[in-house]
Parts: structure tokens; C-alpha cells; sequence
């Protein structure tokens, strides 16, 4: 058994932010939207939040601690094969990181809320909202985007399934990945395969003010958005 520190704090509050960022965005266009008076701008101005999460993401996953990397997480077609096969086997092998199967979900979750959320800047609800990028298109592209942005809600909705689905199958076979998104800390059973043995912490440890930086550079387009 070891216990390793993996997800950093800027990891941990992204992924609970956009939680409830995403749950947000779904209530106020899913529901009556009570008990928000106009729940299109509370949408519009949750979507600004979670670009702007999401842009801390993408550039953090270039500079951020180890397991924040996307070349941390990462993997071949054949090390995803491997890994699957292992697994439908058995036991799963260890990971400190995100594994090679959930590495690539989580690329393409990150990569179909971007979309959601870039797609969100163009849209209009044909009765007073008009999106602050909706002016910049023509009618018929904005109807398009406004489409794909309905598809790809309903994509979402498939992503976080998959997502829920897999954390109750590695809990099944013994792993318990929830409580490492509050501590930070997860235990592993064997020796992970993503660091060497000797490493008992992330190797990259992004300094604060590198975060600081990141996240000023995250915060001026949803300042501009929000003021839009
Ligand atoms: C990741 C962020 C976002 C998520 C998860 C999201 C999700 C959704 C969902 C689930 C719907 C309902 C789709 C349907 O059932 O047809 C919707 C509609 C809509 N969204 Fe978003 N959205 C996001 C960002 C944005 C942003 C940033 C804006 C605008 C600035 C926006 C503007 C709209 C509008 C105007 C509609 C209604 C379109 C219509 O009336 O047909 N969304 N969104
Ligand atoms: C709107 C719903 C959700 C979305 C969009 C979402 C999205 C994500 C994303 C993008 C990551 C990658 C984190 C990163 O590296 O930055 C992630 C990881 C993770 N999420 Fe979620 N998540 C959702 C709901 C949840 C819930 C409800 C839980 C817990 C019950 C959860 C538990 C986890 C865990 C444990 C990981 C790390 C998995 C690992 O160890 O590889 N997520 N999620």
C-alpha cells in the first residue's frame, strides 16, 4: 500500500468547479430555472466561468505539477489496448495519474466542454438574449452552432455517465479514485506504473505563483465576457 500525493489544489478546485458549473448549465436550460428570473443569463454567465476554468485547465495541463500534464496522461493506442485488456483480466494495474483509458476521456471531456462552451459565445434564444459573440455570425451559422451546441449537450450527458460509470467499475475492483479529488492523496495497492519507485511526490511542483499567473491569464477573457 502507498499513498502519494497526485492531484494538486488548482486540479482539485477545476474539477469541483466545473461540477458545479456543468450542473448549473444544465439546470437553468433544462428546467423551468426557478428560482432565477432570466435563467438564460445565469447560463451565459456560468459558461463564461467554465471557459475560463477550462482555459486555466488546457494551459495548466502544459505547465502544471506532474499529474496535472497532458504528457503525464497521455498514452498510445497500444498502452490503452494494454491497459483495457488488463483489466477486463482482472485487476487493473496502479496508476498515480490518471490511467491511459481515462487520461484519453479525459481529453475528450475537456475538449466537448470547450466546444460547449466556445459554441454558448454565438448563440441567441431568439427573445432577448443575444450571446456576445452571437453579432459576429450570420443567421444561419449561429442556427448551426446553436444545433451542434444541443448535440453536444446531449454528448455531455453521455461523457459523465461514462465518467460515473468508471469510477463505480475501479471501485469494484478496489480503487478508490473519489477521495483523491478532495485529499489529493491516493492509495495504491502496487507500484505505480506512471512513476518510479522512488518517487513518493510530483516531481513537477508548479509554484504558486506560476498558478497566480495561469490563472490571471484564465480570468480576462470571463471578465471581458461578463462585462460584454
Ligand atoms: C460548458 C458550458 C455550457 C454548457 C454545459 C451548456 C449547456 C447547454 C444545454 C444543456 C442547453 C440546452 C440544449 C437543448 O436542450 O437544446 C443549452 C442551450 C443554450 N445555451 Fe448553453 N451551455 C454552455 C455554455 C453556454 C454559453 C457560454 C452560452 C452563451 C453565452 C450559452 C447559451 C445557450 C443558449 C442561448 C441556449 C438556448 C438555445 C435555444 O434557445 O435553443 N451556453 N446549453
Ligand atoms: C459534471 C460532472 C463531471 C464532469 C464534467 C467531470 C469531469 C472530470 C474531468 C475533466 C476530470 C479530469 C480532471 C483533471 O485532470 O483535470 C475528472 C476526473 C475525476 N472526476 Fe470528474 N467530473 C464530473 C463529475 C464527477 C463526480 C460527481 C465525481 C465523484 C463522485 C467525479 C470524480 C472524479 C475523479 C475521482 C476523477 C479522477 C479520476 C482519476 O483518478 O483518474 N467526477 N472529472
Amino acid at each position: 500500500m502507498r499513498r502519494l500525493k497526485v492531484w494538486d489544489i488548482p486540479v482539485r478546485l477545476f474539477h469541483w468547479g466545473l461540477v458545479g458549473g456543468v450542473g448549473l448549465s444544465f439546470y437553468t436550460m433544462k428546467t423551468d430555472g426557478a428560482p432565477f428570473i432570466f435563467p438564460v443569463d445565469i447560463h451565459a454567465r456560468t459558461g463564461y466561468v467554465l471557459l475560463g476554468l477550462l482555459l486555466f485547465r488546457w494551459l495548466w495541463g502544459l505547465v502544471g505539477s506532474q499529474h496535472a500534464r497532458f504528457r503525464s496522461f497521455l498514452y498510445s493506442p497500444v498502452s490503452m489496448t494494454n491497459y483495457a485488456r488488463r483489466m477486463l483480466r482482472g485487476r487493473p494495474p496502479a496508476f498515480a495519474g490518471h490511467n491511459p483509458l481515462g487520461g484519453i476521456m479525459v481529453v475528450v471531456m475537456l475538449l466537448s466542454l470547450t466546444f460547449q462552451a466556445i459554441s454558448g459565445l454565438f448563440l441567441t434564444d431568439d427573445i432577448f438574449f443575444n450571446a456576445p459573440l452571437h453579432g459576429l455570425v450570420d443567421r444561419s451559422t449561429a442556427s448551426t452552432l446553436a444545433g451542434l451546441h444541443h448535440l453536444n449537450a446531449n454528448f455531455l450527458v453521455l461523457l459523465i455517465a461514462g465518467h460515473l460509470l468508471a469510477l463505480v467499475v475501479h471501485r469494484l475492483k478496489g480503487e478508490r479514485l473519489v477521495g483523491a479529488m478532495f485529499t489529493g492523496r491516493k492509495t495504491l495497492s502496487g507500484e505505480p506504473e506512471d512513476i518510479p519507485a522512488t518517487g513518493n511526490s510530483p516531481r513537477h511542483i508548479a509554484t504558486p505563483w506560476l498558478a497566480l499567473l495561469v490563472i490571471i491569464m484564465a480570468a480576462l477573457p470571463v471578465l471581458w465576457l461578463w462585462n460584454a
